[in-house]
């Protein structure tokens, strides 16, 4: 093949072996290569083409980098530990979330932030209102969404996985959200594909943007977190709900009570500002939150908990066990709810103390935000 660098490597100019036509490659640092046809055999003809395209996209890259790569103060290129996170990289997706607060009040909801982008949702488990929240986030965005139902197919562990990633990755996606039964599944395809993986669940380990809609709620109800007091209730050791919002919680500054019995509560939770017990009474005492926690069926092997009717009268949340909590406190749950078993149905529907649906809203306008700055640092930091 015939080639001329014209500015080292940045632009040059080549001939296919089949073609007398001159083509022209554009290759900017840390930005995909872009190749267009001079349309002219001519060699000087094309020189000139070439700089003059050249001149043209470093002008355009200028004004484009100028009005949509901020400088967040969240600087990775991934979403999937919350134990990772720096208080003011939490505070960074809640203050950016502010502006979709207000426009998914709206309307019209479209916005062309991520046009011309592709996020793959990839949901190896279950999920509505997770993966319609990230599908109807990506779309007022702009975002192209891929939904690839993975539950039912062949593909579900080792090998094989890493083949349907490097294919996906072939095809060149901006963001991949990930859903998994295996905990650390989200890591290890960060490590082989070129996209932004953002972890929507894996096992019971880590769920970040459920934990960061969780917090938004609460700031939007209390404005800040240092004077609160959260109880999360329930089946601790299999929610990943439960481990994303300790870590986000506790680094915003809340103080957090942990209440389960004892074979649902992990053994290494031990951090200063957390408080475990057995007992909704004593661990509902002065909490101006009361999160409960689904009870992870699909997760518990051998017996946890002796019968729901029983689980309920200790440990599900009703009218009088709120009553041991602030007299204003209010309820969340992250959804799907069992009622009548962690949760009363009627608590759960009363809009003056549940902040169920609230939690859902707030999911969508997180997730713009997550996909807006992940995708503004890959292409500020990725190569
Ligand atoms: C949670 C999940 O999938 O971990 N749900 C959700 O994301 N809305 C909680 C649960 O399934 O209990």
């Amino acid at each position: 093949m015939k080639k001329i660098n014209l500015k080292e490597d940045h632009l040059q100019i080549y001939k296919r072996e089949n073609s007398n036509v001159w083509q022209i490659k554009i290759k900017l640092p840390h930005k995909k290569a872009l190749r267009i046809s001079s349309r002219t055999k001519v060699l000087e003809d094309a020189k000139n083409i070439a700089l003059h395209k050249y001149n043209f996209f470093i002008k355009e890259r200028k004004n484009i980098d100028k009005n949509s790569e901020k400088n967040f103060q969240y600087k990775k290129i991934h979403l999937i530990e919350s134990k990772n996170l720096k208080k003011n990289e939490i505070e960074c997706f809640l203050i950016e979330s502010n502006k979709y607060i207000k426009f998914n009040k709206q309307n019209i909801k479209k916005s062309n932030l991520l046009k011309g982008r592709t996020v793959f949702n990839l949901f190896f488990e279950d999920s509505t209102r997770t993966r319609t929240s990230f599908e109807v986030a990506a779309k007022r965005l702009g975002a192209d969404l891929i939904n690839v139902a993975l539950k039912d197919s062949s593909i579900n562990k080792g090998e094989t996985l890493f083949d349907t990633m490097t294919t996906i990755n072939s095809m060149d996606p901006d963001v991949l959200i990930v859903r998994h039964p295996e905990e650390g599944i989200s890591k290890k395809i960060s490590k082989i594909v070129k996209a932004c993986v953002i972890n929507a669940g894996d096992g019971s380990h880590e769920h970040p943007t459920q934990a960061l809609l969780d917090a938004l709620t609460i700031k939007k109800k209390f404005g800040s977190f240092a004077k609160l007091k959260i109880a999360i209730c329930g089946d601790i050791l299999h929610s990943r709900v439960a481990k994303s919002n300790i870590e986000i919680l506790s680094t915003l500054g809340a103080k957090i009570n942990i209440i389960g019995p004892k074979t649902l509560i992990p053994k290494d939770i031990q951090q200063p500002n957390i408080k475990i017990y057995n007992n909704m009474k004593a661990g509902l005492k002065n909490c101006d939150i009361v999160m409960m926690l689904r009870i992870q069926k699909e997760r518990i092997v051998g017996k946890h908990i002796t019968n729901e009717k029983e689980y309920f009268n200790k440990f599900g949340l009703d009218y009088k066990k709120l009553g041991y909590a602030k007299k204003q406190a209010f309820v969340m749950h992250p959804g799907p709810m069992n009622r009548g078993v962690e949760i009363d149905s009627k608590l759960a529907d009363d809009v003056t103390r549940s902040l169920i649906q609230e939690q859902v809203s707030m999911g969508v306008a997180i997730r713009m935000a997550c996909l807006e700055i992940l995708i503004n640092n890959k292409d500020k930091y990725g190569s």
